[in-house]
């Protein structure tokens, strides 16, 4: 069985106002009824072909626990537990803190790890490249899963592969890992046709990825493990002790471990992937119509193009006449209204409004 290792800590401030502070992207309602968050844990439940998922395990901080054990119980799914980091250290101290507390019961299992941001439109494709991703953690390696990029992206990891998809979905070995590469560099290898992007989610057996932190991160292993051993159990959580936690590097897995370890292999993915990660994307998934128009909520359009429209507030009417690339989204206590070009400037907006307190 698998193990999936839900990674759901992160802020998401360039989908404000609908993702707050205290209340993230990944737990409101994006897309449909369901929010991002209780879609993944959904895509990672149950048994599909010959892909079987165990009881999740989710990392997270004190701020969101509440949130996640009830959107967990809404759709039936028992954790194997939920972590509690006493602040943010990224994400190869979670990681690992996940690794160390699932080795004490089971040593011999697999890790899915995921965020919760992302959307994954054919859930029987993703199984899928689990399934194929398993024939490589057989024979040791930390498995990455790939997608063809579109894009000179510098906020993605790259993965070089030595011989290009062969359309089988096989796993292939890796040549090596850039994380967040810089622009020119990002052009570089999207001309040379030989990466594809890190979809961010990792396969992993239990003790491959232990002996990976152990040998490229021998401090932080030490640390973390005392912080497994020192959890104290809390209404149900597992809070990671606060003394060596604070003493974990503030490093992402990316760093820590793929750039550095020779053991990894890639799953060519080509099914639907993406991070929601800003209002454009979320246009884009809302299924616009001709005029390249999405409107949710008491929103209504008049002769506009190429516009998001969304009401989040009962009783609240939003009209756009005449729009044409703009994005206006309006809770009960702020309305953004943006130009559709620059909605990866968002986390501006949240900036400037904590500097005015
Ligand atoms: N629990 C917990 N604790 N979760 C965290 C923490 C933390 O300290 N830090 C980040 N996360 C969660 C985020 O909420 C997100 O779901 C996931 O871990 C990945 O972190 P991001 O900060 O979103 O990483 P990224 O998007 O910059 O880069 C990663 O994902 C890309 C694809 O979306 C990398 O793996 C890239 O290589 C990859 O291309
Ligand atoms: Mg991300």
């Amino acid at each position: 069985t698998i193990t999936p290792v839900i990674l759901a800590g992160g802020s998401g401030t360039r989908l404000w106002p609908m993702s707050r502070k205290s209340y993230p992207k990944q737990f409101v309602p994006l897309l449909g009824e369901r929010t991002l968050f209780q879609d993944a844990a959904r895509r990672m439940s149950g048994s599909s072909g010959s892909v079987h998922f165990a009881k999740p395990m989710v990392l997270t901080n004190s701020l969101f626990r509440f949130i996640i054990a009830e959107q967990l119980a809404k759709e039936g799914i028992d954790p194997e537990a939920i972590l509690i980091e006493p602040e943010g250290r990224n994400t190869a101290p979670a990681i690992l803190a996940a690794a160390v507390h699932l080795a004490k019961t089971q040593p011999d299992a697999f890790m899915l790890v995921a965020p919760s941001d992302h959307v994954i439109t054919d859930r029987v494709a993703f199984h899928e490249a689990i399934a194929k991703g398993l024939m490589a953690t057989a024979r040791g390696d930390l498995v990455t899963f790939g997608i063809q990029p579109t894009r000179a992206e510098t906020g993605y990891g790259y993965l070089e592969i030595g011989e290009r998809p062969d359309g089988s979905g096989m796993p292939i070995a890796l040549r090596s890992f850039v994380e967040k590469p810089d622009a020119v560099r990002a052009e570089e290898m999207l001309a040379t046709g030989n990466y594809l992007w890190n979809a961010g989610i990792f396969l992993f057996a239990v003790k491959d990825i232990l002996a990976a932190f152990e040998q490229h991160t021998p401090e932080l292993f030490e640390t973390v493990v005392q912080a497994v051993d020192q959890a104290e159990a809390d209404l149900g959580f597992l809070r990671l002790a606060a003394d060596p936690w604070a003493q974990a590097d503030n490093i992402a897995i990316d760093y820590a471990i793929m750039e550095r370890a020779d053991n990894l292999s890639v799953v060519p993915y080509g099914a639907g992937w993406s991070d929601l990660g800003d209002w454009d994307s979320v246009w884009g998934h809302m299924g616009p119509d001709e005029q390249g128009v999405s409107v949710a909520g008491a929103a209504t359009a008049i002769d506009c193009r190429n516009s998001l429209l969304r009401s989040e507030t009962e009783g609240l009417e939003i009209v756009g006449l005449g729009l044409d690339n703009i994005v206006a989204v309006a809770m009960n206590d702020a309305v953004l209204i943006a130009d559709k070009s620059r909605t990866q400037d968002v986390k501006k907006v949240v900036e400037a409004l904590q500097r005015k307190g």
